[in-house]
């Protein structure tokens, strides 16, 4: 079993990263709790250059994108067939996610016009705002919006959306207790569901 992160802050080694290790570690310590094989993949955009998707539709005709860019050695990695999850970690950006992850999300669409690669793969996100309450849920929701669109399942905290985290923590994101326990929950049970449709 494999799940990979996707940390999609413009910003390197900043909350959203951080969240999404959180959510990572509490994911292979639950896979070990259940004597499970898990490897984990973060996958950070910051350092990445793409845009979004042309609508070419050079990917009709096959696992493929036309751009040129640091996507391209993203579609090998995705297609693992180990894998069984990715997780959207993404600042909170007016309310929405950001571009990157936005940019991550529609070049997706190339696993879906070959044949749904995505479908049954769980899914899950976390949302980071500079305010407590800035949008996280409705940041979340969009990305479960895209992770619907692949017939991905969709995972929640055990609670409730998934990870809401409060990037500006007056004591720092390190800090926010109640967010890192909703990553973590995450965590926990995108394994605890993995292990059950792979068992
Ligand atoms: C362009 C922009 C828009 C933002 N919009 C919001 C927002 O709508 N709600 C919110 O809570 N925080 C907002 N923020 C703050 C970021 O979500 C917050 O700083 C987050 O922790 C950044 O993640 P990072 O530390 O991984 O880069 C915004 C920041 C930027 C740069």
């Amino acid at each position: 079993m494999k799940i990979i992160g996707i940390s999609a802050s413009p910003r390197k080694n900043k909350s959203t990263l951080f969240l999404l290790n959180q959510c990572l570690d509490e994911a292979k310590q639950t896979a070990e709790k259940s004597g499970r094989d898990l490897s984990v993949e973060v996958i950070d955009l910051a350092p990445l250059k793409f845009g979004g998707c042309i609508a070419c539709g050079y990917c009709q005709k096959g696992v493929q994108c036309s751009q040129e860019d640091d996507f391209q050695p993203l579609i090998a990695k995705l297609s693992d067939p180990d894998l069984c999850g990715i997780i959207v970690a993404t600042p909170v950006y007016m309310g929405c996610m950001s571009a990157q992850a936005k940019a991550f999300i529609d070049r997706s669409v190339l696993f879906r016009r070959n044949g749904f690669l995505f479908k049954n793969i769980l899914g899950g996100a976390i949302a980071v705002g500079g305010s407590r309450n800035g949008g996280q849920e409705l940041t979340v929701q969009a990305v479960h919006a895209g992770m619907m669109i692949h017939d991905m399942i969709i995972v929640g905290d055990g609670d409730h959306f998934g990870g809401t985290a409060w990037g500006s923590h007056p004591d720092g994101y390190e800090c926010d207790e109640t967010g890192i326990n909703t990553v973590k929950n995450l965590g926990r049970r995108m394994v605890e569901l993995a292990c059950l449709m792979h068992s």
